[in-house]
């Protein structure tokens, strides 16, 4: 599928067909095209949970506003990331880079984010968010189809999957093959109020 079509025809699908299953290597192929989409610094804040888990889907759905996707699609993704990445994953992620790139890096990252927590949380949920949705393209990609989610007790989840302190949940993202038809998009605000040329 063209990625022009993938945009067009990818919708937030609710019911899926629960007995249709994706292997293993499907879902890592997947989750490997969408752990290219970009991060802030190449930090690569994301943490993908993947929960294949009935029962713990079972007790997902239970705090994820009874949402059928949770437990019928054929797999479900908890978006999560370290927060603390900026501090932690520096030299890793600039590994291979010149010396002097690297330090200027380091620099540039520790100047960034240091003593500023809401950037911190800021750039983890924009690099969730570009991986969530390239996950979702990745999907649609092949046929498949796929909904966000964030209709769930935040909390709660993630003592269900056991969230480390230093990481945040951004969404989930279920993806399936669809078992009935998303209604017609509706309510799209017009184009001309959206657009804003140079300055609002
Ligand atoms: C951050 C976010 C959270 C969402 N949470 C839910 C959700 O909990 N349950 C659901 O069915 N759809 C959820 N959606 C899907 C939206 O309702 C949907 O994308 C929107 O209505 C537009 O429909 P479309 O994606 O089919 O074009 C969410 C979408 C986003 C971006």
């Amino acid at each position: 599928m063209q990625i022009e079509e993938a945009i067009q025809t990818r919708r937030a699908v609710k019911a899926y067909d629960a007995s249709f299953q994706l292997s293993r290597d499907e879902k890592d192929e997947l989750l490997q095209l969408a752990l290219l989409a970009p991060s802030a610094f190449n930090l690569q804040h994301v943490r993908f949970v993947e929960v294949s888990d009935p029962e713990l889907r079972a007790q997902i759905r239970e705090v994820g506003w009874n949402q059928a996707q949770m437990t019928d699609a054929s797999m479900l993704v908890v978006v999560c990331a370290q927060v603390d990445s900026w501090e932690k994953n520096v030299r890793r992620v600039w590994e291979g880079a010149p010396n002097e790139v690297q330090d200027y890096m380091a620099g540039a990252i520790d100047n960034y984010y240091r003593g500023k927590p809401q950037v911190q949380r800021d750039e983890a949920m924009r690099s969730c968010a570009l991986m969530a949705q390239t996950l979702m393209l990745a999907a649609r990609g092949k046929g498949l189809d796929s909904c966000p989610m964030d209709g769930f007790d935040f909390d709660a989840v993630a003592k269900l999957i056991n969230l480390p302190d230093n990481h945040v949940i951004a969404m989930m993202v279920a993806v399936g093959k669809r078992a009935a038809e998303p209604k017609p998009r509706i309510g799209k605000l017009p184009f001309e109020e959206v657009i804003i040329r140079d300055r609002f």
